[in-house]
């Protein structure tokens, strides 16, 4: 007799009864619970979407992105550096991976992003010499750079992020002092929605940033925001990142955030989704004494069941507002925030686990009524 398979085999057969018993417990049939995605929950709210990398478009991770999800962004293919690289040269190879698996599987594709201050390449702000190029060079640049990305991807992308994180995040600063803001001041910001509209009118526009609810931030946001309006240049949309954390924001800030947008009428998305369980920081560094060890536990586990519980009640409460949810990363097995803001500790930010499980939280976000 075998008694390691037998004990394997009743291990399986365990499992598979426990599964089915929490299943039913929570209210779901077996067959709900292994057909249906987070996609179809929210079928008549919002897409909800993923961050990838065209590695992810393989194996057990595409399954997960298509059983759940029916919206991308690339995560880090389409920004100004990876896809451009130098002045005379565009690299397509990984950004059209992405947007034919799109294609294909009938997803919504948004474009991240146009005009950043990071991960853009050197070259744009500097000429032969090295010198600091003018702000005619610069513009006639990032109209070359946003005309040409945009009508590779007409008709395949639905909505681009323009222009990412412009304002600053002191106090009385109101925009980030990049090296867009030293050479042009605020007409790049301008500048990039016009060239992004007359590349694809039929394009979202969206502003995008982080910290978006917290109070000083929002009301810079809408600063910006109304002076584009002003100006008479198309913007559609607010993207509220959403790399929130266990401990923030509170549900009087998201929803205060999430109106005072839409006072301006533009719609608002959530473009960047994630829990982390650790407090927020914003600058990158290296392991501390103090820092707590980086296993999952049950107190982080807890408070992070109850926010995703908060933010899907409130953005249901949204209506036709709030037009996307996009997570940033797939699972708990890799996420940008293992790395950051302290490297090398891990996180857990996400609905799945690092075996592509759905956590505790997912049962929380996909209860409730229609
Ligand atoms: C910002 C950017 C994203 C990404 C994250 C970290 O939020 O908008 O593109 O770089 O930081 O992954």
């Amino acid at each position: 007799m075998n008694t390691k398979s037998d004990n394997s085999k009743l291990k399986c057969f365990l499992l598979t009864v426990l599964a089915m018993v929490s299943a039913i417990f929570m209210g779901y049939s077996q067959e709900e619970t292994s057909e249906k995605g987070l996609k179809d929950y929210y079928k008549d709210h919002f897409p909800v979407g993923v961050a990838v990398s065209p590695r992810a478009l393989e194996g057990e991770s595409a399954e997960l992105i298509l059983k759940h999800f029916n919206s991308m962004t690339p995560e880090n293919v389409m920004k100004m550096g990876p896809i451009h690289p130098e002045e005379n040269r565009y690299n397509w190879e990984y950004a059209d991976q992405i947007a034919d698996f799109a294609v294909q599987h009938n997803l919504k594709l948004r474009g991240h992003a146009l005009c950043w201050h990071n991960q853009a390449g050197n070259w744009l702000f500097k000429d032969d010499d090295g010198n600091q190029v003018s702000k005619e060079v610069l513009l006639q640049r990032l109209k070359d750079h946003i005309t040409t990305v945009v009508k590779r991807y007409k008709g395949k992308i639905y909505a681009w992020d323009v222009v990412n994180e412009a304002i600053s995040d002191n106090e009385d600063e109101f925009l980030r002092d990049s090296p867009w803001y030293q050479i042009c001041g605020e007409d790049f910001i301008i500048k990039a929605f016009e060239y992004a509209h007359e590349a694809d009118p039929d394009l979202k526009l969206f502003y995008n940033d982080y910290s978006a609810v917290h109070p000083i931030k929002r009301d810079k946001i809408y600063k910006l925001v109304k002076m584009i309006q002003d100006a008479g240049v198309p913007i559609h949309g607010i993207g509220i990142q959403g790399h929130f954390s266990i401990y923030e924001p509170t549900e009087q800030e998201l929803r205060d955030a999430i109106e005072k947008y839409a006072s301006l009428g533009v719609e608002v998305q959530i473009t960047e989704l994630d829990v982390s369980v650790y407090h927020k920081e914003h600058s990158q560094r290296d392991p501390l004494p103090k820092d707590e060890d980086d296993a999952f536990k049950p107190e982080q586990e807890q408070k992070q069941i109850e926010q995703y519980e908060m933010l899907f009640r409130v953005f249901r409460d949204f209506g036709d507002t709030l037009t996307g949810v996009t997570f940033w990363n797939i699972s708990d097995r890799h996420s940008w925030l293992d790395n950051f803001p302290v490297r090398g500790r891990k996180n857990y930010p996400l609905l799945f686990n690092e075996e592509f499980q759905p956590k505790k939280a997912y049962y929380k976000v996909i209860d409730f009524e229609e």
